[in-house]
């Protein structure tokens, strides 16, 4: 029995990696302490400045994605869901749906679709299967939503399974692929023709793609068209730290079609 549970979304900044910032900048300010013995000590200040910003950094991004905080996590989903609802897909994917939330907030402004969510769920991130699965039954969706384990690399649904495919900061994420434009050509092969799509990412990070240019020639070898192609703080203005360029500084919006026959 679940009722009367709260769900547990989480934020995209992993816990453990904000835990182990925090530990470092920490033990570099005890060793500073230790100045009494030698003034050498005092270099421990330099990486404690180093470490201390990063934690301090990290620790404002999740509290901004929280609700206490601005709620910007959900916001960015609602801005998607907005951009994906008036087309009314009956099937929709999110590719690297994490802890669900974003499969669920589709399933809520989509009554009559059913919302597959897909991801590796791998060591690295803290959400699971089995918390979308929670999440959805405490937010009354688990009818009309499934999960399942799949890499994003390589989806198992034929070609055009989908009318609407969404991700969210998953394909710079994609361990398996040198060039993770591939992961944009992979969700957009799934995506039926005449279907909608609406993807984030770090898009315009040079860490993570080589340019943006490369991003828009693999959605045009993927056969799909731009609609929207814009930085994400164009659409919802970004407060400190948020449009860092380490945090979404980089992050873009882009949304389309595949043109063809629009019937399912
Ligand atoms: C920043 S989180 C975003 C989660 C979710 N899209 C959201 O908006 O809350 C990145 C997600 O990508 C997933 N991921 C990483 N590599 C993947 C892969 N090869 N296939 C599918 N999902 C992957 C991770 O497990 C994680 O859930």
């Amino acid at each position: 029995m679940t009722v009367g549970r709260a769900p547990r979304y989480g934020t995209w900044i992993r816990s453990g990696r904000l835990r182990r910032f925090a530990a470092v900048s920490g033990a570099c300010l005890a060793l500073s302490a230790l100045a009494w013995l030698s003034p050498w000590f005092l270099l421990f200040l330099v990486p404690f400045a180093v470490f201390g910003y990063i934690t301090l950094i990290l620790a404002l991004t999740v509290r901004r994605f929280t609700p206490r905080g601005g709620d910007f996590q959900r916001r960015i989903h609602d801005l998607m869901v907005a951009k994906v609802a008036p087309a009314a897909p009956r099937r929709v994917l999110d590719v690297g749906c994490g802890s669900g939330s974003l499969v669920i907030r589709l399933a809520k402004a989509l009554p009559d679709s059913t919302v597959t969510g897909i991801d590796s769920w791998g060591t690295d991130w803290e959400y699971s299967q089995k918390q979308c699965e929670n999440n959805a039954r405490i937010e009354g969706v688990a009818a009309r939503t499934a999960f399942g384990r799949q890499s994003a690399a390589a989806i198992e649904f034929p070609d055009g399974s989908f009318d609407a495919v969404v991700s969210c900061l998953t394909f710079h994420e994609i361990g398996d692929l040198a060039d993770k434009s591939d992961g944009v050509v992979e969700a957009l092969r799934v995506l039926r023709p005449g279907g909608r799509y609406v993807f984030l990412d770090l898009f315009a990070d040079p860490a993570c793609y080589p340019s943006t240019e490369d991003v828009r020639e693999a959605i045009g070898r993927a056969g799909a068209s731009i609609t929207e192609f814009g930085i994400l703080a164009g659409s919802l203005p970004l407060p400190f730290p948020l449009r860092h360029p380490k945090v979404l500084g980089h992050a873009i919006l882009i949304a389309g079609t595949k043109p063809g026959n629009a019937s399912s």
